[in-house]
């Protein structure tokens, strides 16, 4: 999704807003811009479609002089990505310039309306609706900042919004609905982003703001108010605990490697939100159901989530947000525990599906990666998984940690619930304290390696599992899918004959997830039917070819996904592609 930078202090902006732009280059994007004002009080507008580096090139900031600006990395919704659409957008005189991340649902009537006024739009894109607007009341209010609270009464979607104008010069006017922005407090100096890693190197205190939040940001004054209000808003100041080293690659090749190798870690940290976790358990056992809701990767987490609680005989569902927002919700009451799962807080879809669960009375509970994101608001409680900044698109170590904090919450309601013995609970939380240092274990596997070389240039892949395997199926396959672009399908094992047996061949290699457990045999069946196919199979578990150390079956998705990340990884890589930048992939999706 776009990202926003913004820098007013000493320092050259056109340089340190290109720095920014780099450190959210994570976020996915197509076009890159930035737009800076220099002493005579002219605004400055280079921008083009391409990479961050590419722009910057073309335009030597090191050569330019200026204080104030705002930069932004643009991936298209209204538009192609082309130079006109890339951000951001000056009204007709030039003179008022806005970067916007997210969607203005009613841009067409603004834009119709404005266009009668006699106003004249260049590109394609919803945003520029807002520079026109800002212009338009500018002509009838005292300050700018008048001028765009009229301007955000207008407005119906999600925005982060940054607006430079020569008429003020020394400000930075800022606004955000449902899409994040930070704004980072140096000394004499002051940013502004969409995400902490942007300024990390330069401060570590930052005010997060909240929906309908606005104001400005100067060399030394930030002020924010609230539109419900109007009134200025004393914002607490957050102390970012993440160092800016983490949010760098740390001398491994790629973001993705890097995050795998933190899996044990995001594992410990997980575990220490027991307290939350227990919490939540505690309502969620008050309700006669159980639903846990979330997009791609996280619904993974989920669905295990959901295999544990049925192992104790609590009855439990896993939805697809984008599917539960329009129907499953109505059927939402004050009797039902929604459980949303979410790395960035920001999912467009899972945010919509928790506020209209809200809407029908249900009890909110979150696991969430990034502190103060918008689904921290929302819910009614919060578990965080603690991971740190994932920078790579592909999600990987909060995997683990949504994973780790789905099986934990599960436990927990069965433990309220009386469904499980002291014994048993005891027993599985101990070896849980065992899963960081085995999942390293099962990272440092070099037999990975040699697997995913004898398989890179395979066409077709199947991921079977069953039962609390089958997420670790589903979550595999993603992730090949995600970072290599071949196709790769998870399936339950047992649905093989009722259907895809039929494109099992020679050139097809079967990724078989095997526990522990009741199922273990039936599973052995499934192998050999694929391999009678003349599929070639690769097992993944404790003492298979994708090896990993012995745990108790109910744990073991936690630790059967690592190969998983690390066959996905070296097969992008062998194919020379960049695992953490996967093409026509976001890493926050915060637009439907
Ligand atoms: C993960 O590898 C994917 N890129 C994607 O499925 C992701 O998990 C999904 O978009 C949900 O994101 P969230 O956890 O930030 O809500």
């Amino acid at each position: 999704m776009c990202g926003i930078s913004g820098y007013v202090g000493n320092g050259n902006a056109p340089e340190i807003l290109f720095d920014m732009l780099k450190k959210l280059e994570y976020r996915g994007y197509d076009s890159a811009g930035i737009a800076y004002i220099t002493g005579d009080g002219t605004i400055h507008l280079p921008k083009d479609k391409g990479k961050v580096d590419e722009v910057r090139r073309k335009l030597r900031p090191e050569r330019l002089k200026s204080t104030i600006g705002v930069g932004h990395t643009r991936w298209a919704t209204h538009g192609a990505p082309s130079q006109v659409n890339a951000h951001p957008h000056a009204d007709c005189s030039g003179e008022i310039v806005v970067a916007h991340n997210g969607i203005i649902e009613n841009y067409v009537d603004l834009k119709s309306e404005l266009s009668e006024l006699g106003h004249k739009f260049k590109s394609e894109t919803d945003t520029e609706v807002i520079a026109h607007l800002v212009e338009h009341y500018m002509a009838s209010e005292k300050s700018v900042l008048s001028a765009l609270e009229k301007t955000l009464e207008r407005l119906k979607g999600s925005f982060a919004i940054t607006v430079i104008t020569s008429r003020e010069p020394d400000k930075i006017f800022i606004a955000r609905n449902e899409s994040p922005m930070l704004v980072g407090l140096g000394v004499g100096e002051n940013f502004i982003a969409s995400d902490a890693p942007a300024f990390l190197s330069k401060t570590k205190k930052a005010l997060i703001l909240e929906d309908m939040d606005y104001g400005f940001v100067s060399k030394k004054t930030v002020v924010i108010k609230n539109l419900s209000t109007r009134k200025e808003v004393k914002k607490k100041v957050h102390k970012i605990t993440w160092g800016a080293s983490e949010a760098e690659k740390e001398g491994f090749q790629h973001f993705m490697l890097k995050e795998i190798h933190e899996e044990p870690n995001a594992a410990r940290n997980a575990l220490s939100a027991e307290k939350e976790l227990e919490e939540i358990a505690g309502k969620l056992a008050k309700k006669t159901r159980i639903c846990f809701v979330a997009c791609g990767t996280a619904y993974h987490a989920g669905l295990v989530g959901k295999y544990i609680l049925e192992n104790y005989g609590i009855p439990a569902e896993a939805f697809v947000a984008s599917e539960f927002r329009y129907s499953t919700v109505e059927t939402m009451d004050d009797k039902t525990g929604v459980v949303s799962i979410t790395q960035s807080g920001e999912t467009a879809d899972t945010i919509a599906a928790i506020k209209g669960a809200k809407k029908k009375d249900a009890y909110i509970a979150s696991i969430v990666n990034v502190v103060g994101s918008s689904v921290t608001r929302i819910s009614d409680d919060v578990a965080y998984i603690r991971a740190g900044p994932e920078i790579a698109v592909a999600s990987t170590k909060a995997y683990i940690g949504q994973v780790l904090s789905c099986t934990l919450l599960s436990l927990l309601v069965a433990r309220a619930k009386g469904r499980i013995s002291a014994h048993e609970f005891e027993h599985l939380k101990s070896e849980l304290k065992n899963i960081p240092r085995k999942i390293k274990e099962a990272v440092e596997n070099r037999r990975i390696n040699e697997i995913a070389e004898e398989n890179a240039s395979t066409k077709k892949f199947f991921f079977i599992g069953r039962n609390i395997n089958y997420p670790t199926a589903l979550e595999g396959a993603l992730k090949l899918k995600e970072i290599s672009y071949v196709h790769a399908e998870g399936y339950p094992a047992g649905e093989l004959k009722h259907g895809p047996i039929a494109i099992l061949d020679q050139d097809t290699t079967v990724l078989a997830i095997t526990a522990e457990g009741k199922l273990r045999d039936k599973m052995h069946s499934n192998i050999q039917e694929a391999k009678a196919r003349g599929a070639k199979v690769i097992t993944v578990g404790f003492e298979c070819d994708l090896d990993v150390p012995k745990t108790d079956p109910l744990l073991s998705p936690i630790l059967n996904i690592v190969p998983l990340h690390m066959l996905a990884y070296y097969i992008s890589v062998l194919k020379g592609l960049d695992p953490d930048k996967p093409r026509n992939l976001a890493k926050s999706v915060t637009v439907e």
